[in-house]
């Protein structure tokens, strides 16, 4: 039955006017009056709404192939961190780059996404880690999705991640970088309208729960919503302390026990799993997946695009590998990266078929949904819809 959720169960008629979805018949029995004046495209393909990679760092400076080697000769992701590599190394990097040079390093990977199917990606900062540089990263991000200042036709929403790591100014004074977060970052941010929401990095390796916390107060302060990177690599209760301030997502969640589910199953909190990341830390600890389903927390899936932890930039692989690695259903992936990633972004009108959703659409050269998340193949997306908009053929 058509739940509007991800694809189309019969052969459909999707009627767009403007920006918007205005029809949906089943083609049997179509009135063709009903498309008068419409021009036809994109007959025979699988439609599904366009993907929504709500979690990733695509603007950032420099490489970490060398840390790649090291982890492959046995160093840990939390041993090359706390040794001042690892996001410190791509700090040093971001902060060496114009935004110009960011820019133009973020375009090809952006693009790799929208090739994918990818119509709203949502953007982090957190490789800069003082307030010029997070905000010069949060206006990359922003001209990214503007195509008349040379970025691309994709809806992009930027996180501020101040909270990402301890800057080398603040070496023993983790309490001082979060006063710099909650009192200048965040209230600049949102002054010039440049972050739709706060992220933070609750982690041993990174914030504790209270410092967190204080983030979380300043960005309610400040009318942003908030996301947080929890229960990656240890349970510090992160995602349930962001549930109750009312987050719209917690992401990665590796350690999240049923409390934490239980927390966020209370206030609406989507679950974003990143299967590129636990893929390429070769982790073991799999996510509470059929906790999160017994408790009703909808599960999101995103690329975590980034230079350390998660390298890949192909959204219909996060699919294949949500199912082999984390043994979603191809139809819990697809809803992952459409309804549920639409949601952990609070964005009500994008993610699904439906009358009065935007028309943001792709069409595939594939017969069956299932087949998306089964093959990783490169170039099946034959028509991409953005805003009404065919971009893509
Ligand atoms: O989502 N976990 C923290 N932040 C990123 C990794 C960033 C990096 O390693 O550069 C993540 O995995
Ligand atoms: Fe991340």
């Amino acid at each position: 039955m058509f739940d509007g959720l991800q694809t189309l169960p019969q052969p459909m008629v999707v009627r767009i006017d403007g920006a918007r979805i205005t029809g949906l018949w089943p083609e049997a029995g179509f009135d063709p009056a009903q498309a008068e004046g419409c021009r036809e495209a994109g007959r025979g393909g699988l439609v599904t709404p366009g993907l929504v990679d709500c979690h990733t760092h695509l603007v950032f400076g420099g490489s970490r192939a060398g840390e790649f080697e090291r982890r492959l000769e046995g160093v840990s992701y939390a041993e090359i961190a706390r040794a001042g590599g690892g996001i410190l190394s791509t700090v040093r990097a971001t902060r060496a780059a114009s935004a110009h040079a960011l820019f133009e390093a973020a375009l090809p990977r952006l693009q790799a996404l929208v090739d994918d199917g990818v119509t709203t990606v949502e953007i982090k900062s957190g490789y800069a880690l003082d307030v010029a540089g997070e905000l010069k990263m949060l206006r990359v991000a922003r001209r990214l999705g503007q195509p008349e200042e040379g970025g691309l036709p994709v809806r992009v929403t930027t996180t501020l991640l101040g909270a990402h790591a301890l800057p080398p100014e603040f070496t023993s004074d983790a309490d001082g970088y979060i006063d710099q977060v909650c009192e200048r970052m965040i209230p600049t941010a949102a002054a010039e309208g440049l972050a739709d929401a706060v992220d933070v990095f609750c982690e041993g390796i990174a914030f504790s729960p209270a410092q967190c916390e204080r983030v979380f107060q300043a960005a309610h302060h400040h009318g942003l919503a908030i996301k947080v990177h929890a229960e990656q690599l240890s349970n510090l209760g992160g995602a349930a302390l962001a549930a109750r301030y009312g987050a719209l997502s917690a992401d990665h969640l590796e350690y999240l026990d049923e409390a934490g589910v239980q927390a966020m199953a209370a206030a609406g909190t989507v679950g974003v799993l990143l299967p590129g990341a636990f893929l390429t830390l070769r982790e073991t600890q799999l996510p509470p997946v059929e906790l999160l389903r017994c408790h009703g927390v909808p599960i999101a899936l995103a690329t975590d695009a980034n230079p350390g932890s998660s390298p890949l930039f192909m959204p219909t692989l996060m699919l294949n590998l949500a199912c082999t690695l984390f043994r979603l259903t191809p139809r819990e992936a697809l809803a992952g990266m459409t309804a549920h990633g639409a949601r952990a972004l609070g964005l009500a009108e994008i993610g699904r078929i439906a009358v009065g959703q935007r028309a943001d659409l792709c069409v595939w050269d594939v017969a069956h949904s299932a087949e998306l998340a089964y093959a990783v193949q490169p170039g099946r997306l034959r028509q991409r819809v953005f805003g009404g908009r065919i971009t893509h053929c």
